[in-house]
């Protein structure tokens, strides 16, 4: 099957994401801390979504890096001001033990050797500083109702492994972070709630612009288009239920 989407606006599909982990990304925000007085860097920062909203509560501006310069060009386009750098997250070019926090956010599932990057963040935070993973997802725990959609979610699941994604991160994060030496590791699952009430248009849009991107060369485009209509019909019902179970962790760099 020829490929023949364009690839989605990725600005557009990260402030998705943000919105649905913003109120647990708020509370730990809070009691953390982060961003009174503290200098703060994310890692894999992407189109800069999260960094914008972390400078909304920072007293000082934090800083973002991505390997993938386009990325921080869009984000540059949102914010020309905003504090960027191109690099690759085991190669941080900043000085040892800069930062209070670095933050992360959908970032480690596409780590294939997050040991090398792990040992970039541990130096170049502070004694006593604190990594935050704010969200990873865990596919392998995915929950999808009714059962065609458990199939669909399936086929995106083995076309993120293909696209080199670690599926079952969420549940590997602790032990992730254990290795790397940090302590004090609490995690968690980022709450859940729905409403049954009419979806947001743009936000079913991009979930499904999403799905037709990672499956265009396996899903047929009619197979699509009826899934979507009958998706959009469930949904707007209060009788579809997609849920993939997301994580977060927060671990400390120990003071010596
Ligand atoms: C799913 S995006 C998330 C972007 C942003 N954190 C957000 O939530 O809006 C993951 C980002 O990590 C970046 N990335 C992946 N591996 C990286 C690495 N080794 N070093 C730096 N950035 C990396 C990708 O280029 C991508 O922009």
């Amino acid at each position: 099957m020829k490929a023949n989407n364009p690839a989605p606006d990725w600005n557009q599909q990260f402030e998705h994401q943000a919105k649905w982990t913003r109120p647990l990304r708020e509370y730990l925000s809070m009691q953390l801390g982060i961003g009174q007085n503290s200098r703060v860097l994310e890692v894999g920062c992407g189109t800069g979504a999260i960094l914008r909203e972390t400078w909304q509560i920072s007293l000082t501006e934090p800083v973002g890096i991505d390997k993938d310069f386009r990325r921080l060009c869009a984000a540059k386009k949102v914010v020309a001001s905003q504090l960027l750098a191109t690099s690759d997250a085991s190669a941080l070019p900043f000085a040892g033990a800069a930062f209070d926090f670095v933050l992360s956010h959908y970032f480690w599932l596409w780590i294939k050797r997050p040991q090398e990057v792990l040992n970039s963040i541990w130096r170049v935070l502070k004694p006593g500083g604190k990594l935050v993973c704010f969200a990873e997802p865990d596919y392998g725990a995915r929950v999808e109702y009714p059962p065609v959609f458990f199939f669909l979610g399936k086929l995106q699941t083995w076309s993120l492994q293909r696209q080199g994604a670690i599926s079952k991160i969420g549940r590997r994060l602790p032990e992730m972070l254990a290795s790397g030496g940090f302590t004090h590791i609490q995690f968690g699952l980022s709450g859940f709630q729905k409403q049954l009430d009419s979806v947001a248009e743009t936000e079913f849009a991009s979930e499904w612009e999403m799905l037709q991107y990672d499956l265009q060369k396996i899903v047929p485009r009619w197979v699509f288009k009826s899934l979507k209509e009958s998706d959009l019909r469930l949904r707007n019902s209060g009788r579809r239920v997609s849920w993939i179970p997301t994580f977060y962790a927060i671990a400390e760099k120990p003071m010596q």
